[in-house]
């Protein structure tokens, strides 16, 4: 009995410390959300290259910033100006294509991907989008557990659509509610 007391007051401690730890990360870092311009294609690589296995080169990078009908963002941490994280979208007639997401490691689970997507959400809606619509590897579960979050839901699949692996891709779409938003 003894014990089980010293253990329960062990855990209070531990489970204490993880929430106290991740409230003052939250408040540590500062980040805002801006336009991508061409400038940030170096920083863009540097996120690309440290998020995926297969990353984006350069030119298909710069062919997104380029776009005129792509629109891009990047979320910059206000204590350095180091940008953690960026979107990259496409806007076709009335639906939203969420092309490439990717936050540094360092900087993940702050909720930086989530202010990204909504920013890219709202713009849309702003530009006139209806839909919004992604792929992503069936084995990705990071990124469809942020998607599903966020109200997308699996609407088809894409057999072996990434060349690198032949990995299939799912589908995934969502409406966008203007009154989330505005
Ligand atoms: C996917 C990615 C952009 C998410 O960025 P992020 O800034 O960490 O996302 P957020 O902090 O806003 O997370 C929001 C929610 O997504 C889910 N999520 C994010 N990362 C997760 C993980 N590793 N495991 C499980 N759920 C996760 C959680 O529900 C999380 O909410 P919570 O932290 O309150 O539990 C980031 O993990 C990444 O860059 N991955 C590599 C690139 C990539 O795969 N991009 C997607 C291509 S389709």
């Amino acid at each position: 009995m003894h014990s089980g007391i010293r253990r329960r007051f062990y855990m209070g401690v531990c489970i204490g410390q993880m929430v106290i730890e991740k409230i003052i990360f939250k408040n540590i870092i500062s980040v805002s959300i801006r336009q991508a311009v061409a400038d940030d294609l170096n920083a863009l690589q540097e996120v690309e290259n440290l998020s995926y296995e297969h990353p984006w080169t350069r030119n298909m990078l710069r062919s997104s910033l380029d776009n005129p009908k792509s629109f891009n963002f990047v979320a910059v941490n206000q204590t350095d100006q180091r940008i953690a994280g960026f979107i990259l979208n496409l806007l076709l007639m009335d639906e939203l294509h969420i092309l490439n997401i990717a936050v540094l490691p360092s900087y993940r689970r702050y909720g930086i991907g989530t202010r990204l997507l909504e920013a890219s959400m709202e713009t849309s809606i702003r530009k006139g989008a209806a839909k919004a619509y992604l792929e992503v590897r069936r084995s990705n579960i990071q990124a469809l557990t942020l998607y599903i979050k966020h109200g997308f839901r699996v609407t088809g699949v894409r057999r072996e659509y990434y060349s690198d692996n032949k990995e299939d891709a799912l589908l995934m779409t969502r409406w966008l509610e203007p009154k989330k938003f505005i």
